[in-house]
């Protein structure tokens, strides 16, 4: 197993390239399915889990070749309809097979996914949405066992006690998609990469309307055929690489990044004293003066990301004075908070608040990469620590991130990685 080295001090400066969607590259890889043609995929990240979902869709019978980041999917098999536990317990989000299996074979038999170190994670609105659909399932052997032949369109409310599911209103898209009728999705979930799916979706001739709203209407279509589509760049790595600009005290042009997709950090950034100006293709971030502390909740989009929120307390750990952070989509979102500590961050947990005190100072250590973002929470504080920073395990980091340690030693970051 790999591990990172890094020493910490150097500001960041210069300008990084911000890679294709991960959480959009795994539902349109899915959404393959609901077509016999050939689909090409451009901006498609370099990672682990893209890789894992390539391999799902080779045992789903279609036929994937990667170049660069352009992925082709051709159909050889189209009569498959399992995903098995050995690959989908490596990645909850190959969930998102289950909708389109369903609405093109009408079959699936998906692996129940795992939970992960940030919680649990429940599935309850994805069955919740299909069985309105008309969709037969039950759970057997640890597996989702669905039977679609009487799959038609219906009024769905996908509201759960954290507000609204990404991948069940993905898994509910696209079942709809083609099945009969009219379909209403009641509090769906906005997040851009649902917007990137629908776009895919009406590109291959799919009905679809509210997408980015919390109601998304569908009508369904006999057949759905190919094309090819560009995706949305990651709005999680560009808010990362502002992050670690901040903690820096950097200066660094994040090219292709979103700004309009970036909204609740940029407030929450601004508000704490960091210059981040619209640029025609990305957005400049400049560190002018010392930060101010903030306090943070978060939400489903538009509110603060919570894969954005351990790198947020990666850089209120160094900024003076007191700061607040809720996390409100998964309560146990903390792993990172021991390993912060033992980097010589103060930071009180009291359920799913945690109260920071800014250090002057980190101090590097030999510290353990858990959740993917955890894992970059880390890489942010290494860069500022005193002295180097170790980090084990950084496969978490390649599930997410494209090249991390390449861009961030361009930026001018001392990082290598190197065999545990
Ligand atoms: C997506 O996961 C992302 N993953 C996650 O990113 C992200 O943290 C999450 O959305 C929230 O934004 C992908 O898109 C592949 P949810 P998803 O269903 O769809 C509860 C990363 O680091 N819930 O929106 O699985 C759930 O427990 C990953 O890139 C139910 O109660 O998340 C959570 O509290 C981590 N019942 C909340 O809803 C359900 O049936 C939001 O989860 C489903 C979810």
């Amino acid at each position: 197993m790999d591990k990172l080295l890094i020493r910490g001090g150097k500001k960041l400066k210069g300008s990084v390239t911000i890679t294709g969607a991960k959480n959009a590259a795994l539902p349109l890889l899915a959404a393959t399915i609901l077509t016999d043609d050939v689909c090409v995929l451009k901006n498609i990240p370099t990672l682990t889990d893209v890789g894992t979902m390539i391999k799902i869709l080779t045992r789903l019978g279609k036929n994937v070749t990667k170049e660069n980041d352009v992925v082709t999917v051709r159909s050889s098999n189209t009569n498959k309809y399992k995903a098995l536990y050995e690959i989908v317990s490596t990645m909850r989000g190959s969930i998102c097979v289950l909708g389109p299996l369903i609405g093109k074979r009408k079959k699936a038999e998906v692996s129940f996914p795992g939970g992960c170190v940030i919680g649990p994670r429940p599935i309850d609105l994805h069955l919740k949405g299909l069985r309105d659909l008309g969709v037969n399932l039950k759970v057997k052997g640890g597996y989702l066992i669905a039977r679609g032949e009487k799959i038609r369109g219906n009024r769905i409310y996908l509201g759960g006690h954290f507000g609204s599911s990404v991948l069940a209103t993905a898994n509910v898209l696209m079942a709809a998609v083609l099945a009969r009728g009219k379909t209403i999705i009641e509090n769906a979930a906005c997040e851009p990469e649902i917007v990137d799916l629908a776009g895919f979706l009406k590109k291959m001739g799919a009905m679809i309307r509210g997408e980015g709203s919390h109601r998304i209407e569908i009508s369904g279509v006999k057949k759905l055929h190919g094309c090819t589509y560009s995706l949305i760049p990651d709005r999680i790595e560009a808010g990362t690489y502002m992050l670690a600009t901040a903690i820096t005290k950097g200066n660094v042009f994040l090219k292709n990044a979103s700004y309009d997709n970036l909204l609740a950090l940029i407030d929450k950034l601004t508000e704490a004293g960091l210059n981040i100006e619209r640029r025609k293709n990305g957005i400049r971030v400049r560190y002018t003066k010392p930060l101010r502390p903030i306090d943070v909740t978060t939400f489903a989009y538009p509110g603060f990301p919570t894969d954005l929120q351990a790198q947020m307390m990666a850089l209120m750990t160094v900024t003076e004075g007191i700061s607040v952070i809720t996390e409100k989509i998964y309560p146990e979102r903390f792993i990172h908070v021991s390993e912060l500590s033992r980097m010589g961050a103060q930071i009180v947990l009291e359920g799913p608040n945690t109260i920071i005190k800014g250090v002057k100072r980190l101090s590097g250590a030999p510290v353990m990469a858990s959740d993917l973002r955890a894992s970059a929470a880390l890489v942010l504080a290494g860069l500022v620590a005193k002295g180097e920073t170790e980090i084990s395990r950084i496969y978490h980091l390649d599930r997410g991130y494209d090249n991390l340690e390449k861009k961030l030693s361009r930026l001018g970051a001392d990082i290598k990685r190197v065999k545990e």
